[in-house]
């Protein structure tokens, strides 16, 4: 029996896949490389020293999708794949409702072809949009503000409607706050291509020389220092929340909606300072006008998925960052860094 993880090569596909082999499970990956490459398949193997089963293909191709069905017994399914970038999403819509959404449909008419009906989806944070009420619970009002946000709500509906048409479905919505970090090892962590504008991919275009400062996007906000609050996850305790929860799977209701955070807020100001620490040198920012579709403060109340997962989160914002920096050290990104002492003995 395999479990089958579509995007197994990406960010937290990847991460996901290593826990998988290392708690023991069988893997196949299915992977269209968008945002990955086929070295990060090696890294898995070479990490976990297990092969991994892995399939250049995409969701969209729904014949080589049967094929993997009738190869492989695939029993449970965590569908990681899917475009992620917001601001893309922004001026190419058709492009991430068409990838993101038609791909999750093939993958359901296929799962239910061959009657797996074991799925745990990689859903966001970004659902709730804009909230006054925090933290934010399962219970919160959900409304998304962007494409690819739409993306994932529009799926979490599909699902809960495909799951309600047979009891044999079991379907976990897991939505992810701020998943940073990376393995431990230095051997993967998020490929920067380009279309990330996000506060980690930020840092390290300072810190390569490609921005002279940090832009800090809005310092009047209504929190603690006047920048925005998320709530950071590192990306190796959001992939052991996927094996807590193929664990429990049978014991859950048909449909679960679960925040994968920490429970705590960091503001942009606090996370810059815990690179600064990590880093022992300063980081360059100014404070600069806010970024459209920005949200002041969103963080998570995970009870939900502590109490019914048995899952928790462990590693701390240093633990993030510090892992995050080697990985970006060892890709030869921050070479004149690599005389730091400290970072050395990472
Ligand atoms: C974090 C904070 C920025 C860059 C995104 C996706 C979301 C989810 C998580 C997938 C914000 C500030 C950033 C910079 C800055 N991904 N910032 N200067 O926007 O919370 O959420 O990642 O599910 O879908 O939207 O993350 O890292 O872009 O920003 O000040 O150069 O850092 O304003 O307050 P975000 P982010």
């Amino acid at each position: 029996m395999s479990i089958l993880v579509t995007g197994g090569l990406g960010f937290i596909g990847s991460h996901t896949t290593i826990e998988l082999l290392e708690a023991g499970y069988d893997v196949v990956i299915i992977d269209n490389l968008s945002n990955s490459s086929k070295e990060i398949k090696n890294k898995i193997e070479t990490i976990t020293k297990k092969q991994v089963k892995t399939y250049y293909i995409d969701l969209l191709e729904k014949a080589a999708l049967k094929q993997i069905f009738m190869r492989h017994h695939i029993e449970s399914v965590i569908h990681f794949a899917g475009y992620k970038a917001v601001g893309e999403s922004v001026g190419q819509p058709l492009k991430y409702y068409i990838n993101n959404i038609v791909g999750t449909l093939n993958l359901c008419q296929v799962m239910d072809e061959f009657k797996v009906y074991h799925l745990v989806f990689s859903s966001s944070a970004t659902v709730y949009g804009a909230q006054t009420k925090l933290p934010l619970t399962e219970e919160s009002s959900v409304k998304a503000i962007n494409p690819y946000g739409k993306t994932k709500l529009f799926i979490e509906e599909i699902l809960k409607d495909v799951s309600n048409s047979n009891h044999k479905w079991k379907v976990l919505l897991f939505r992810y706050f701020n998943p940073v970090g990376a393995h431990p090892s230095g051997k993967i962590g998020e490929f920067q291509n380009g279309k990330q504008h996000s506060l980690i991919a930020a840092i390290f275009q300072v810190l390569t020389g490609e921005l002279k400062y940090f832009k800090v996007f809005g310092g009047d906000y209504e929190t603690k220092d006047g920048t925005c609050i998320r709530d950071y996850i590192h990306v190796d305790d959001l992939a052991k929340g996927h094996i807590a929860a193929l664990k429990k799977i049978d014991d859950l209701d048909q449909v679960e909606t679960f925040n994968l955070g920490t429970g705590h807020g960091y503001s942009v100001l606090e996370v810059i300072k815990t690179f600064e620490r990590v880093l022992g040198r300063k980081i360059p920012y100014q404070i600069k006008e806010r970024r459209p579709g920005d949200i002041a403060i969103s963080y998570s109340d995970p009870t939900k998925a502590n109490e019914k997962l048995n899952w928790k989160t462990e590693k701390t914002l240093v633990d993030m960052c510090t892992d995050v920096l080697r990985w970006e050290i060892k890709q030869n990104r921050l070479p004149e860094l690599m005389k730091v002492s400290s970072i050395n003995a990472m």
